[in-house]
C-alpha cells in the first residue's frame, strides 16, 4: 500500500486569520465611515444627519429601507462617505445584529463606524466579525478584504474576540477537506487549543483503545489507514463544579459497508461537527476562566470501508460493559459517543453535554436551521432556550421520549444500538447515548447539523458551530465569573 503522504502547500500553521484587529478601540485615530440605520416610511431619524447631497442620492437611486438594503453614499472627495442599512420589517434587535453581519460582508475595505449604536451591540460586533469570515486556505481569491469596526459603546471586546476566535476555529475545523482533517489532524488542533490555555491533553490511538477499553470507538476506526483516536482535554480546578463536553469526531463519514450513496455522502467532511463545536465552547470557557472543571472527550475515526471494516449484525462490547447489536454501520457516531461518554461519566459530572451531527432524522423534525437539544432537567432547558434566542443561535427541545426506548431492544445483545421503525430516529439515537450516562446529574444532547447550505445574514455558507455560542451564554449565565 502506498502510505507516502502527498505534500500539500495549503499549510494551516502558514494561515493568518483576516478577522485579526478587525475591532478598532473607541478612542482609535484611524478615520471611520459612518453607517446609518434606516427604519421604513420617512428616511428615518438615523438619517437627518446626511449631507443634502447624499439624501440626493438616496432619492435619486431609488434607495428603499427595504430589511438588509444597503446604499453607499458618496462624500464630498469622492470617496465613500458613509453607509446605508435599511431595517424594515425586522422583528428585534437580534435580527438587527445579523444583518450587521450581513453588511460586513458587502460594503468596500474600510474602517467604520456606527453614526448610533445598535441596541445589541454586542451581538452586532460579533456578528460582524462572523459575517466577514471567508474560508481561505485553498484560494485567496476573496482578496482578504478587511472591514474594521470601531468598537460600539460598552461591547466588552475581549468577550466578542472569544467568541469570535472559537466560531473560527470551529468553521475552520469543519470547512477543511477531509484529505487534510483526519483524526490526527483533529487532535493537533486540540492540542494546540490546549497549549493555548494551559489544559492538560491526553490521547489514546489505535489499537492502545482496545487495551484501555475502549472497543466501540475501535471497532468504528479500525477500516481506515489513518487510526481512530480520543482525544482528552482537562481545565480548571478540582473543587469547581464538573462539566464534561463530548463531540462527535467523525472526520468522513462513508457509510461504512452500509455505504452511503454519492448525494449523501458529499457533505460528510462535516461530520466532525460536534467535536468543532466542542473544541470552540471549550475555547470560550476557558480563555473566560470560567469557574468549572473542564472535561473534554473527542472520540475521532474515519467512517471507512475496508476489509477490516467492522459489518452490520457485529456483536461488540461497550467500554461500559452492555454488548451492542450492530444494526448499520452509518449509525457509527452514536458507538464512537458511546464509549466516550461511558468514560466522562466515571468522574460523575454535574453537568455533561454531547454534541454530534448525529441524525439526518433531526433534520426532517426541524430543518437546518434549529437543532434539536435533549435534556430532562425543565429548568435547564427553558434557560437554554432562552438564551439560544437572544444570541440567535437557535435551538428547539425535543423529548428523551422513555417509551421508545424499548425499541432499542436486541434479540441476542444487551442493546441494538438502531431502532427498527425509522421513525422518531433522533430521539432514538438521543435514547440510545442516554443509555451510557448513568452518573451525570445533567445530560444535554445537541443534534447539530453544523453547516450554512446558503447564505444567511451572519451565517456565511459553510461549516457552522451550531450551538456553541448558546451555550456558552448558558454556562456564564449558571456558573458566573471566577470570584476573585
Ligand atoms: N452523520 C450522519 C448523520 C447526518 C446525516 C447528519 C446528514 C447530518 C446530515 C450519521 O452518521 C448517519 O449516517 N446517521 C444515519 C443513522 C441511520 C443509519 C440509523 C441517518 O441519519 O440516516
Ligand atoms: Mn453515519
Ligand atoms: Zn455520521
Amino acid at each position: 500500500m502506498l502510505k507516502m503522504k502527498a505534500m500539500n502547500k495549503h499549510d494551516s500553521k502558514k494561515r493568518k486569520s483576516n478577522l485579526m484587529n478587525v475591532l478598532l478601540s473607541k478612542s482609535s485615530k484611524v478615520k471611520t465611515i459612518p453607517i446609518f440605520f434606516a427604519a421604513p416610511g420617512s428616511l428615518g431619524k438615523d438619517l437627518e444627519a446626511l449631507t443634502k447631497q447624499q439624501r440626493a442620492w438616496l432619492q435619486d437611486t431609488g434607495w428603499k429601507s427595504d430589511k438588509g438594503s444597503i446604499s453607499i453614499l458618496p462624500g464630498t472627495d469622492g470617496l465613500v462617505g458613509g453607509v446605508v442599512l435599511g431595517l424594515g420589517g425586522i422583528r428585534d434587535k437580534a435580527e438587527m445584529a445579523l444583518l450587521i453581519g450581513q453588511l460586513a460582508r458587502s460594503i468596500p475595505a474600510g474602517a467604520y463606524h456606527f453614526h448610533e449604536d445598535p441596541p445589541d451591540a454586542e451581538l452586532s460586533a460579533i456578528s460582524w466579525l462572523m459575517g466577514g469570515y471567508y474560508y481561505d486556505r485553498y484560494s485567496d481569491r476573496h482578496g482578504r478584504l478587511v472591514r474594521h469596526l470601531r468598537l460600539p459603546e460598552g461591547v466588552d471586546k475581549d468577550n466578542v474576540m472569544r467568541i469570535v476566535n472559537g466560531m473560527v476555529l470551529g468553521r475552520d475545523l469543519i470547512n477543511t477537506p477531509p484529505n487534510d482533517l483526519g483524526p490526527a489532524e483533529l487532535s493537533a488542533a486540540a492540542q494546540h487549543i490546549a497549549d493555548q490555555h494551559g489544559a492538560e491533553f491526553k490521547e489514546i490511538v489505535g489499537d492502545d483503545l482496545l487495551r484501555e477499553n475502549y472497543p466501540l470507538i475501535h471497532a468504528v476506526g479500525r477500516a481506515s489507514d489513518r487510526p481512530p483516536r480520543l482525544i482528552e482535554l482537562r481545565w480548571g480546578e478540582s473543587h469547581h463544579p464538573k462539566v464534561t463536553l463530548v463531540g462527535k469526531g467523525i472526520t468522513f463519514d462513508t457509510g461504512g459497508l452500509n455505504l452511503k450513496p454519492g448525494n449523501s455522502m458529499a457533505l460528510m467532511k462535516k461530520d466532525m461537527g460536534g467535536a468543532a463545536t466542542v473544541l470552540a465552547l471549550a475555547m470560550m470557557i476557558m480563555s473566560a476562566d470560567l469557574p468549572v472543571c473542564l472535561h473534554v472527550l473527542v472520540p475521532t475515526a474515519d467512517n471507512n470501508v475496508g476489509r477490516d471494516a467492522f459489518r452490520p449484525s457485529d456483536v461488540i462490547a461497550s467500554r461500559q460493559g452492555m454488548s451492542v447489536e450492530i444494526g448499520n454501520t452509518d449509525a457509527e457516531g452514536r458507538l464512537v459517543l458511546a464509549d466516550a461518554l461511558a468514560k466522562g461519566d466515571e468522574d460523575e459530572p454535574e453537568l455533561m453535554i454531547c454534541i454530534a451531527t448525529l441524525t439526518g432524522a433531526a433534520r426532517v423534525a426541524l430543518g437546518v436551521e434549529v437543532p434539536p437539544f435533549y435534556v430532562d432537567n425543565d429548568d435547564i432547558a427553558q434557560a437554554l432556550y432562552q438564551v439560544s434566542l437572544e444570541t440567535r443561535d437557535p435551538l428547539w427541545r425535543m423529548p428523551f421520549w422513555k417509551p421508545y426506548d424499548a425499541q432499542l431492544a436486541s434479540k441476542i445483545a444487551d442493546v441494538n444500538h438502531i431502532t427498527d421503525s425509522g421513525f422518531g430516529g433522533s430521539i432514538t439515537a438521543g435514547l440510545f447515548l442516554k443509555r451510557f450516562v448513568t452518573k451525570a446529574t445533567d445530560f444535554i444532547f445537541l443534534d447539530i447539523y453544523g453547516w450554512v447550505p446558503q447564505d444567511r445574514p451572519g451565517k456565511p455558507r459553510g461549516g457552522e458551530p451550531q450551538s456553541a455560542r448558546a451555550l456558552f451564554e448558558f454556562l456564564k449565565n449558571r456558573y458566573g465569573k471566577r470570584q476573585a
